[in-house]
């Protein structure tokens, strides 16, 4: 025995290591209790390992045929990749021969929707739509459970400030607040109100924690960052996720700090298990336990699985870890067994409150999935996700929207015709012959003879096509042209070093353009985008993202105005990838940037304005949103500040504006940014129409983490901004005074 695992049960388990265990109520603590007290070793770490099924891989696969006699052995607690009533209902039978007949728990990345696709998350957080987000998440799970799905391994809240990073698809961008915000609606929205409504499942809180701020946006790499930043900009998701009720954590693959998440104990044990008080469970990534070796942090499997389970991770995700090697480290006392029981007791109360003891087969009933999957209500749901995601980057010369368009409308680029792009990255469960195709969307609102649809682009290759496309253009009286990434080229393991749309998609549209007719250009892909050339030769450019099973119906709805578009960036689009990170809340530095460059913060070679800034986009209407008033100068510490601004619509068409508040405070204990958006609201106005809205700030939204990480808000002078992005604001002042 190590003399630290003889301090570890001389201590009772504690020896500085944060070891808390797990809070469990009544009725459930009982129940817990006794089953536990019922288990065998072995079968508490049975309880703690996670295998892969067979239909999807979703990291690297060992082959194992002996996965069917561990479940009835007892020796697995959950699997993921299985979905189908019938599937799950076979798999359960299994562990139902096991000698505690405990269930299984199933786990899926149900991450834009199950059957029915929703816009990918990064596109759905365009539409600033807290609500829909939610509905879409309920959606996705009243699907997933349908389909004996328990638990999804979303959402991703990771924020990043770097598009090189092929998961920005998933999260919501790269703003905290906002984050924050989105991370709760889909918490609620998978979780709905009771795990034991059979139309929910268990949400993962992604991944725990910074992955999204890898190293030159490598996914995988490591991270290194200060607590402070840590802390306010990277935790703030998470900890709203344990507030909203999260049934679980994945830890995140990076290196933090020199200590990878997995087996990272300021992260698991002393935030999210003691300082938040989490009781819910912990679940490494895939893979994530064994992987410790490679960073270099152990020499082997079974010390991996010794730092995971004192760090605090539950269940391990496909390292086989916990299965080959914890059960000698117990037994050799090297590993207290109160671990593996806080753990065990974590992962049963979860298959209590899921109703899985009552009944392990509520969730495997064909029939409720036959009824449930793309049903009429969910395919509605998705088609407004669609549109409220859509971006208007620019609009010259009011090119759209095809209102009451007569004419032909040539429909150029393979993309505006493929189904499996429309799906976007992570959404295997979606049939790919049931998504809608923008070529189908105006064939269906337009007329399929008022449609010249022309490839333009080999979809593999990109290689031009341009006669066809010239030719196609040529007979229409206005072109549309898809250009972009393709699905793949975003999400897990999917970094790039260069953000920008292929040239030769530009050049299609420079082409184009030379005809002489308008050019409304559609941009699909997952992240921010370099398209410069496009858009220069473009009249009009709509962001349309992945925007899944309706997706072609969505755009149709945007092009022809019966949708007026409303998204917003939630993301900064950079002019170069050179300015990567670029990000709208950055600091001020003791020489601010300007444009004349000198002795400042700036590049020689290029500027720093962004092409895009967050929060921006157009509308077909316009809006004017006033300077915020307050009502008085000076405000109390514990007083909440309310900010007012008006806004009208000038235009000529109804339309949505989100209005929103970005907070400066002008000198702190430790410096702050330059804006940080502190609050939107959605506004819905007719032609010149115009209405009051109001802000109020309390300690959420003006207090910051101080140098001793402790959450304050400080007196001073605060300036506050409102405008329709984070770039166009107006600006007041007021003071906060003890
Ligand atoms: C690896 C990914 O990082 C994670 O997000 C996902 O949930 C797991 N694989 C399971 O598929």
């Amino acid at each position: 025995m190590t003399l630290c695992a003889l301090l570890l049960l001389l201590c009772g388990c504690s020896s500085g290591d944060r070891f808390r265990e797990v809070a469990i109520e009544e009725p459930y603590a009982h129940k817990v209790d006794s089953v536990l007290s019922l288990m065998t070793l072995e079968e508490k770490i049975g309880q703690l390992n996670q295998y892969t099924g067979n239909y999807q891989a979703t990291g690297p696969v060992i082959d194992d045929t002996t996965k069917i006699e561990q479940i009835k052995k007892g020796r697995v607690g959950s699997m993921l990749n299985i979905k189908g009533a019938h599937q799950t209902r076979e798999l359960q039978e299994y562990a139902m021969q096991s000698r505690l007949r405990i269930p299984l728990l199933f786990g899926l990345d149900v991450i834009h929707g199950m059957r029915t696709i929703y816009p990918i998350p990064l596109g759905e957080a365009a539409s600033f739509d807290l609500d829909l987000i939610r509905r879409t998440a309920a959606g996705a799970a009243r699907e997933a459970a349908a389909q004996g799905v328990h638990w999804t391994f979303a959402p991703m809240m990771d924020i990043s400030r770097d598009a090189r990073w092929g998961r920005v698809m998933e999260g919501a961008g790269e703003d905290t607040w906002y984050g924050t915000h989105v991370a709760q609606a889909r918490v609620e929205g998978f979780q709905g109100k009771s795990l034991a409504d059979v139309s929910t499942v268990m949400a993962c809180a992604k991944h725990f924690a910074a992955y999204g701020a890898c190293i030159a946006g490598k996914d995988y790499n490591t991270v290194d960052m200060s607590l402070l930043t840590l802390h306010e900009i990277y935790l703030p998701p998470f900890r709203a996720a344990v507030a909203s009720g999260a049934a679980s954590f994945m830890n995140s693959f990076n290196d933090l700090n020199g200590i990878p998440a997995t087996g990272n104990t300021y992260l698991q044990r002393q935030l999210l298990k003691g300082d938040w008080a989490f009781n819910g469970v912990t679940v490494s990534d895939w893979g994530s336990i064994g992987e410790m070796v490679a960073h270099g942090y152990v020499p082997d499997l079974q010390e991996a699985a010794r730092a995971a389970i004192l760090a605090g991770c539950d269940m391990d995700m496909e390292s086989r870890a916990y299965v080959s090697g914890l059960q000698e480290l117990v037994e050799k006392g090297e590993v207290p067994e109160a671990y593996v029981d806080d753990a065990v007791r974590r992962i049963l109360l979860k298959k209590f409150q899921l109703g899985l003891f009552d009944d392990p087969f509520r969730y495997c009933d064909p029939e409720r999935e036959a009824q449930t999957v793309l049903c009429d209500s969910l395919r509605m749901l998705a088609r407004e996700a669609g549109k409220k995601s859509v971006v208007l980057l620019k609009n010259d010369n009011a090119a759209l929207p095809l209102k009451d368009f007569k004419g032909k409308i040539a429909l150029i680029g393979a993309l505006a015709d493929s189904k499996v792009d429309m799906r976007g990255s992570w959404a295997n469960e979606g049939i790919v012959e049931e998504m809608v195709t923008v070529r189908e969307g105006l064939e269906a609102r337009y007329g399929k003879s008022n449609v010249i649809y022309a490839d333009g682009y080999d979809l593999e290759t990109n290689r031009l096509q341009l006669p066809q496309a010239l030719n196609a253009a040529r007979r229409a009286d206005i072109i549309v042209v898809a250009v972009g990434e393709r699905y793949f080229h975003s999400g897990e393991a999917k970094s790039k070093a260069d953000i920008s749309i292929p040239k030769e998609h530009q050049e299609l549209v420079s082409a184009l353009k030379g005809t002489g007719k308008k050019v409304v250009t559609l941009l699909m892909g997952g992240r921010p985008m370099i398209f410069d050339e496009a858009a220069a030769h473009s009249d009009a450019v709509l962001l349309t993202w992945w925007l899944g099973t309706e997706a072609g119906n969505a755009i149709t709805d945007v092009l022809s105005g019966d949708y007026n578009p409303s998204g917003k960036l939630p993301m900064t689009f950079p002019a170069h990838i050179g300015q990567i990170p670029i990000y709208y809340n950055y600091k001020s530095t003791g020489r601010p940037e300007s444009k004349q460059r000198g002795y400042t913060c700036c590049y020689q070679d290029i500027d720093f304005e962004p092409a895009y800034p967050f929060g921006y986009g157009l509308s077909y209407t316009t809006f004017e949103i006033d300077a915020p008033t307050l009502e008085k100068r000076e405000w109390g510490l514990d007083e909440e500040v309310v900010v007012k601004t008006t806004v009208r619509n000038t235009g000529s068409c109804a339309g949505k504006e989100t209005v929103q508040l970005y907070l400066r405070d002008l000198v702190g204990s430790v410096t702050r940014p330059v804006k940080e958006l502190r609050g939107f609201r959605q506004v819905f106005l007719q032609p010149g129409e115009e209405t009051e809205v109001s802000f109020t700030l309390g300690k959420d939204e003006l207090g910051f983490y101080n140098a001793d990480l402790e959450y304050v808000v400080e007196p001073g002078t605060f300036c506050v901004m409102c405008g329709p992005d984070s770039k166009n604001v107006k600006s007041a002042e007021f003071e906060l005074v003890p």
